[in-house]
């Protein structure tokens, strides 16, 4: 279980997260969604220790993320499988060799079990036989799948994905949205996924959590969520992005 007590977080003036409170259920699909730039990025940040809060807390497992040291922080990722919003493959390596990281790092794999696993996850997201190839030769879309191969090369406890779907077209949504699942589906896992697209959202979600204005404005299960009375999760709901006079801005992206 991932738990936010409170989290405030300010990058310089700017104060993003003004006390998050979030549980997120294990073994079980938690979908964050919210208007851009209202922190989302920086709140999974936060669960996996990239980021620490200014005030508040981060317990994961009963650990608070806030006491562990370099090394501790080390160990403890080892849970996690992360996919960035941004891919952040390494671009002077092979696509194998990005996937094979996490393996090698982890140790006991053999190169012919390393092989097979990084053959399973590339075709997992539609993307075979492109072993050899440098993320520059890739498009968008495919660097994106590569980044959620490579966060499911070592089937982690949890996985955090950050808009794994955004910029894709809507068959391979649909197949990312179902390998989601999958991953689900062979071992109790615990996800955390950032999107903002309405229907992925409700295929997917065993829980709905809306961040607005650095704090979680309204969280429950899917049916909960599509009755909220909420006006930033009713626009979100029927997918308009242009906000009435006074209301925060809606970005695109909510569309
Ligand atoms: N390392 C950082 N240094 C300074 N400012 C930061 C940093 N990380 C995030 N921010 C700021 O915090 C705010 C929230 O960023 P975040 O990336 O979490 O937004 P988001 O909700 O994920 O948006 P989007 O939907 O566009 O991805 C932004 O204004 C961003 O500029
Ligand atoms: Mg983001």
């Amino acid at each position: 279980m991932i738990e936010l007590a409170e989290v405030h977080k300010s990058f310089g003036r700017q104060h993003v997260l003004r006390g998050v409170t979030l549980t997120i259920p294990p073994g079980k699909i938690t979908v964050i969604i919210g208007p851009s730039g209202t922190g989302k990025s920086v709140t999974l940040r936060h669960m996996i220790g990239l980021t620490q809060p200014d005030r508040g807390r981060v317990l994961v497992d009963g650990i608070n993320v806030a006491t562990l040291d370099r090394r501790g922080l080390t160990q403890f990722r080892r849970r996690f499988g992360m996919v960035f919003q941004h891919a952040a493959l390494f671009d002077s390596m092979t696509v194998y060799e990005n996937l094979a990281f996490p393996l090698r790092e982890d140790g006991g794999h053999t190169e012919a079990a390393i092989r097979t696993r990084v053959r399973e996850r590339l075709q997992a997201v539609g993307l075979s036989g492109i072993e050899e190839k440098m993320p520059s030769e890739l498009s968008g879309g495919m660097r994106k799948r590569v980044g959620i191969a490579r966060a499911l090369v070592l089937q982690p406890a949890i996985l955090l994905y950050d808009e794994p779907t955004t910029g894709l077209d809507p068959l391979m949504t649909d197949a990312i949205d179902k390998l989601i699942m999958a991953m689900q589906h062979e071992r109790p896992i615990t996800s955390v996924v950032i999107s903002h697209d309405v229907e992925s959202t409700f295929r997917i979600a065993d829980q709905i959590a809306m961040l607005s204005g650095g704090r979680i404005v309204e969280a429950g299960a899917p049916e909960t969520f599509r009755r909220s009375g909420h006006p930033i999760v009713r626009r979100f709901l029927e997918g308009r992005s242009e906000g009435t006079p006074g209301d925060p801005a809606i970005d695109e992206t909510m569309r």
